[in-house]
């Protein structure tokens, strides 16, 4: 028995509806961009009500365009963009202040105080996380520090906490609820024990009834309003969007590798039910709980991905799309050694330096925009080397491993090429490139019985290519030295 499915994935610059059918294929699609916020240097943040407004908006033209109407749909899953922090009244389900989203970089200096507390090994072995601005919980502690009042009205039991993925349920069902996934990237939850730590509740100043119920990814998470989309339909998956996409790539052995390139760059590694410590500054995390059993991962996180291609068409203005970057790149001179380090908001793994900011080497008087769109693509596959390499160094099982890459960029032949040159291991990519949003709709479809079990799953993926490293082992040598004289050199500070 099979039935659509819709996965609502909210991201970073936009939010997206799509319609699987029962078979899987796309068959309806809403899209919406919404407006970023940046009131100073290195803030972000987004504004709830466009969230929600896109994603009831998205929802009804993915309907309209599958042709489908609520009572045809056989459940919601839900993905999103993980950390960014949404602070709303318990009652009306009003939001106190824009969002401050997970690139948002305010809370670096509270971060380096709490590390100079000598804080950051309690954290990271409850957490698998890292003290830095990147997590939800500094962001939150600082909404309770500067909106006036917040603190006493969160102590009264008045506002509440949620990711992006709790305040959508609360609007679209009425549930409190998160899941694991999401709830690992809040710097409050323990991924050991599975619950909200006070300990770690007491060192942000956050009142433990502002946090939501954590369930499995795979779970009730309420029906619906029936208002809202004219029949109440369960929402019965969610994940954040870097595990949706581990579980939209069928990375369910231990040992498999996806890396998803959307606004940033995002690998991660599923170690099975074992939660490796990274001696690499990666960060470990839960991949999925299904059935009450937790799969663990090591993650790498990259900040700057496709925005250096935004970069490239927005800020430099050397192409129009984003599709023209590879072949645009295909044309550089292979005699310059153009190194772009896309620090534009510090550096996520393994450097963790959130006051790095970008820097280009290399450039002569003959560097025009096509060394520039290759020093772009090429950073991307050098920053995933990097990912990569710490994961072999932090867990043996990873070696041999194909790289799963899914997200906007992964269309660009020139950039997967690159990617498997410099990672010098072969590069798959997927016939369906929406894996985030078909990983939240597999967790509905599976928990409401009508899509097929893990298995099943795993055995309908299938790769629309496969890219083999082509590049002499000394010219990628000698590109990785060239990055890693460049990122040193970018650095400010040595962990
Ligand atoms: O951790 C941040 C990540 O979840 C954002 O992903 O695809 O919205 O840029 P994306």
């Amino acid at each position: 028995m099979t039935a659509p499915i819709l996965a609502i994935d909210q991201g970073t610059t936009s939010t997206r509806a799509i319609v699987f059918s029962g078979d899987q294929k796309i068959i309806g699609v809403g899209q919406q961009e919404f407006k970023q916020h940046f009131p100073r240097s290195g803030w972000v943040e987004h504004d709830l009500e466009d969230i929600w407004g896109t994603t009831l908006a998205t929802v009804r033209s993915a309907l309209a365009e599958a042709k489908l109407d609520a009572p045809q749909i056989a459940a919601i899953g839900i993905t999103n963009q993980r950390e960014t922090v949404a602070v709303w009244e318990r009652a009306t389900l009003k939001p106190v202040h824009r969002a401050i989203v997970w690139q948002d970089r305010r809370t670096a200096d509270k971060c380096e105080a709490l590390r100079a507390e000598g804080l950051e090994p309690m954290v990271t072995e409850k957490t698998g996380l890292l003290l830095d601005p990147y997590f939800s919980g500094t962001k939150l502690a600082w909404l309770l520090d500067n909106v006036d009042g917040l603190r006493a009205r969160a102590e009264a039991g008045e506002v509440v906490f949620g990711t992006i993925d709790t305040f959508l349920i609360a609007r679209l069902t009425g549930h409190f609820a998160t899941d694991v996934t999401n709830a690992s990237r809040t710097l409050l939850y323990d991924i050991g024990s599975g619950t909200w730590d006070d300990e770690l509740c007491r060192m942000l100043g956050v009142p433990r009834s502002m946090l939501a119920e954590v369930r499995d990814n795979a779970a009730d998470y309420g029906t619906t309003h029936p208002a809202l989309f004219g029949a109440a339909i369960p929402v019965y998956g969610v994940a954040g969007d870097q595990q949706a996409a581990v579980i939209g790539n069928a990375c369910f052995q231990p040992g498999m590798v996806k890396s998803t390139y959307g606004t940033g760059c995002f690998a991660l590694i599923n170690t099975g039910p074992d939660r490796v410590a990274s001696q690499n500054r990666l960060l470990t995390t839960v991949a999925y709980r299904l059935g009450g059993r937790t799969n663990y991962a090591l993650e790498g996180a990259i900040f700057v991905a496709g925005a250096a291609v935004q970069w490239l068409r927005d800020g430099l203005g050397i192409i129009d799309h984003a599709a023209q970057s590879g072949e645009l790149a295909a044309n550089a001179d292979p005699n310059q050694d153009v190194v772009l380090v896309p620090a534009f908001v510090g550096l996520g793994a393994p450097h963790w330096d959130a006051n790095a900011r970008g820097a280009i080497f290399g450039i002569t008087r003959s560097t025009g925009p096509a060394e520039l769109a290759k020093a772009a693509l090429e950073s991307v596959a050098l920053q995933t080397h990097d990912l990569i390499r710490a994961m072999h160094k932090d867990w043996a099982g990873s070696r041999d491993t194909v790289l799963r890459v899914d997200g906007g960029m992964v269309a660009s032949d020139w950039a997967m090429q690159r990617l498997a040159d410099v990672l010098g291991a072969p590069v798959d990519r997927p016939s369906i490139n929406e894996t985030t949003a078909l990983g939240a709709a597999w967790l509905a479809g599976m928990h409401a019985g009508v899509w097929p079990g893990q298995e099943g799953f795993a055995a309908g993926w299938h790769r629309d290519r496969r890219f083999e490293p082509q590049m002499p082992e000394a010219d990628r040598s000698r590109l990785i030295g060239l990055w890693n004289d460049a990122v040193s050199r970018t650095l400010t500070r040595v962990n």
